[in-house]
């Protein structure tokens, strides 16, 4: 295999980038027009990770033939996104920009996509496929009755933020900042009899109307099932909803059961088994 990666220059991403990089994510579509009744997610988000995280492009004869992005949590660093022209797949471009971006982090995690590359370059460089990530759609009219026992709160980022780093000890402020700005998110609390059991953010889609439940993270040793159940019924809003859930996670074959579809699904890898607790933790597969 020839290896087309070694002229390409790497460095440091900026949003004059932006269009060219989301031309590559379209060519593989991951980017695409805003469909009716929904927002621009892709455009704020790849402006967040330039300005505030690590965004690298791959420059070679007068263009971007590549594109990635890692962000640090506090725990880990995570690969959010890869992505190579597709001209020039397969050709050692994918794995030089992956160095580039872990560096030596000791904690290293990701979600692949099933391109059959993917995967083999992320076990390579230390991580391990531990679970399946499947999103799921459906109905909030789908969904079991919510416990009586939980009540659900409008929340701020800054309360988010502190309730994250005192369960997992991730410093997000910067994230929880970004989640709770984009068009339409709606941070929210979920407690019962002991206080908060879970927090996440509603938000809306760029390809359709309906909406996404964009994280729940549910306190350390909790039931996780009631307040995911609450979760995805205040994402929902009364209409469609989609989340990623992992595959270990006891609220799967509740919600197979009650008529939520698979649409898509990616491996969740990381060199650190125990880094998120899978029954607990509903990520958000861009930024964990
Ligand atoms: C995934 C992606 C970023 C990898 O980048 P790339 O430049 O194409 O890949 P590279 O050439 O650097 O490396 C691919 C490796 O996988 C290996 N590989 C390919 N198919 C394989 C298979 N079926 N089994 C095992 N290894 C395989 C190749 O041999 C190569 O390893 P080598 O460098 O030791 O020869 C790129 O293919 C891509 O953009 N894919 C489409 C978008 C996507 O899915 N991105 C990933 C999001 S998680």
């Amino acid at each position: 295999m020839t290896d087309a990666g070694g002229p390409a220059a790497i460095r440091q991403a900026t949003v004059d980038d932006i269009p060219e990089i989301r031309r590559i994510l379209a060519a593989h579509e991951e980017d695409g027009p805003v469909a009716p009744g929904g927002v621009d997610i892709i455009g704020p988000y790849l402006r967040h990770f330039v300005e505030r995280h690590r965004s690298l492009v791959s420059a070679l004869d007068g263009g971007i033939v590549a594109y990635g992005s890692v962000l640090d949590t506090g725990m880990a660093r995570m690969l959010s996104d890869l992505f190579v022209e597709p001209g020039r797949l397969g050709q050692g471009l994918g794995r030089r920009l992956l160095t580039a971006l872990l560096e030596d982090a000791p904690v290293r995690a990701t979600f692949a996509s099933s391109d059959p590359r993917a995967l083999p370059v992320y076990v390579r460089a230390g991580m391990t496929p531990l679970w399946l990530c499947l999103y799921l759609e459906g109905d909030a009219e789908q969904l079991p009755p919510i416990a009586p026992t939980l009540t659900v709160w409008d929340a701020t980022p800054d309360e988010l933020a502190i309730l994250e780093e005192t369960w997992t000890g991730a410093a997000r402020l910067v994230d929880h900042g970004f989640w709770a700005s984009q068009t339409r998110a709606d941070p929210f609390l979920v407690k019962d009899a002991e206080g908060p059991v879970a927090f996440g953010y509603g938000r809306a889609r760029q390809v359709t109307a309906s909406r996404a439940l964009n994280r729940l993270l549910i306190r350390p040793g909790a039931d996780p099932v009631p307040p995911i159940l609450a979760g995805l019924a205040r994402a929902a809003g009364g209409g469609r909803v989609q989340a990623c859930v992992l595959g270990p996670n006891p609220a799967l074959p509740l919600l197979l059961g009650a008529g939520f579809h698979v649409v898509d699904h990616d491996q969740f890898l990381s060199s650190d088994p125990s880094l998120v607790d899978p029954a607990r933790f509903l990520p958000n597969p861009g930024m964990l």
